[in-house]
């Protein structure tokens, strides 16, 4: 009888002390020295084998973090209709994530099509979700699931027993060009080339805006979203793709890499553009959203970064500049709390030959070096609509040290002041300001 092995999960929680006040009106500083504790948590394994449950149980895979694991197809496991759902899956089932979709949909359930009763809270509202959905072009498969062309889907909850469900590739320009020619035109992040060899792909930095990666409903409007390019407008009833977005002039046409070559010179090169995060967050707080842009200064071996809050009419707030040194690669996703942008940069380095050489994405040549730690930065917001903001209360960037072997992807929760279950009742106002903590997962 087989044994499942659960698969392990590791969430991490860290803390930063801030080390008190920095002179007044700095809004971003150099480094300064910080402490940083880490507290990983790691999950148990259990044994999920059948043997391990009571006749006639469901197999004990309830609860998150505690028994998960992939099973082949022959696993007795999946006969029993009661372990679906529950935790255990087979790479069977999961093989289906790589297909692509089989079309566009538009269509309503209503009456008899529907079970239950949509609850009152949704009624009215809209659901948009997007990802990858298309993972091949012309007979080519593409290289990775993450280069799959953006597919969004819209849930729009009528009444009581009336949904109705549309879906739709965002198509951008690239999308339109490679739909046309029925071929392979743009690299991908992750490895996807050009049909016709490295010939073909050398020295074409372009990298194409799959616009499939989150999708933004904000004041009026909904964009899809892709780290590595500017967002992508879509109309918010029909799905149909209006085109990419420069939101005013904020990010700029071009590959988001900078030589420090001047802006005319960029531009004809078609560098020295703007990505735009994947992962904006609303802050209920102010009732803004909070997102930034970013490009690479490849020769100041920097990220430089802008973040924006915009309130629900679009209306710029508030913004601010930060520049994270050594940093090759942009972070993935960030938090926002009452006083600060949180950031954490993995430990990652860029070899960029062979992508220059057109035979790997910028995806694969990222180079890991565990030995050294992650690096957090908090980069004070201004006017955040607490105390005056950054700028009255003389908050200044910080940068500390995290763990050594990590990898953070998105940022799960952040808040100021001591970890909640550190600290004890009553938290004073000076730990609130001198502390932040977060909490990322692996992925
Ligand atoms: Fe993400």
């Amino acid at each position: 009888m087989a044994t499942v092995t659960a698969a392990r999960v590791a969430a991490t929680a860290m803390s930063v002390r801030t080390d008190g006040p920095a002179p007044h009106g700095r809004v971003v500083g150099p480094s300064r020295t910080v402490r940083a504790r880490p507290r990983r948590a790691l999950a148990e394994e259990r044994d999920v084998s059948p043997s391990a449950s009571r006749p006639g149980d469901r197999p004990r895979t309830l609860g998150w973090g505690r028994k998960r694991g992939a099973v082949g197809p022959d696993e007795a496991l999946l006969e029993d209709p009661d372990t679906h759902g529950y935790c255990v899956y087979s790479h069977a089932d999961w093989s289906y994530a790589y297909k692509s979709v089989a079309g566009e949909f538009d269509s309503v359930r209503d009456g008899g099509n529907v079970e239950g009763t949509i609850p009152a809270e949704l009624i009215g509202g809209v659901l948009y979700r997007n990802g990858p959905g298309l993972f091949e072009r012309g007979g080519r498969e593409y290289n990775h699931m993450l280069d799959g062309d953006g597919y969004v889907l819209r849930f729009e909850f009528v009444d009581a027993r009336t949904a109705r469900f549309a879906s739709k590739f965002v198509r951008t320009e690239e999308f339109a060009a490679e739909e046309s020619a029925e071929d392979v035109l743009y690299r991908g992040t992750f490895g996807t080339m050009r049909t016709g060899g490295p010939l073909r792909n050398a020295l074409d930095l372009h990298q194409k805006n799959l616009a499939n990666t989150n999708i933004l409903a904000w004041g009026g409007k909904v964009y899809a979203l892709y780290e590595a390019g500017r967002p992508v407008e879509l109309d918010p009833e029909t799905l149909e793709t209006i085109g990419e977005d420069d939101l005013d002039g904020r990010v700029n046409k071009g590959m988001f890499v900078s030589v420090g070559a001047g802006k005319k010179v960029e531009s004809a090169l078609g560098i020295g553009g703007k990505a735009f995060t994947a992962h904006p967050h609303v802050d209920p707080n102010t009732g803004r959203v909070v997102a930034w842009g970013w490009t690479s200064a490849v020769a100041a071996r920097s990220v430089d970064a802008t973040f924006w809050e915009w309130d629900g009419d679009w209306r710029e707030v508030a913004s601010t500049e930060y520049s994270m040194s050594g940093c090759e690669a942009a972070p993935h996703d960030f938090a926002v709390t009452n006083s600060w942008y949180v950031m954490v940069q993995n430990c990652l380095r860029v070899d960029p030959l062979m992508y220059l050489a057109g035979v790997k994405g910028a995806g694969e040549c990222l180079v890991s070096q565990p030995e050294d730690p992650v690096t957090v930065h908090l980069i004070p917001r201004r006017d955040a609509g607490f105390d005056g903001g950054a700028d009255r209360s003389g908050r200044t960037a910080v940068r500390a040290a995290g763990p050594k072997e990590s990898f953070e992807i998105h940022v799960a929760f952040a808040h100021d002041g001591p970890p909640i279950s550190e600290g004890d009742e009553s938290i004073g106002d000076g730990a609130m300001s001198e502390w932040v903590t977060f909490y990322t997962a692996g992925w």
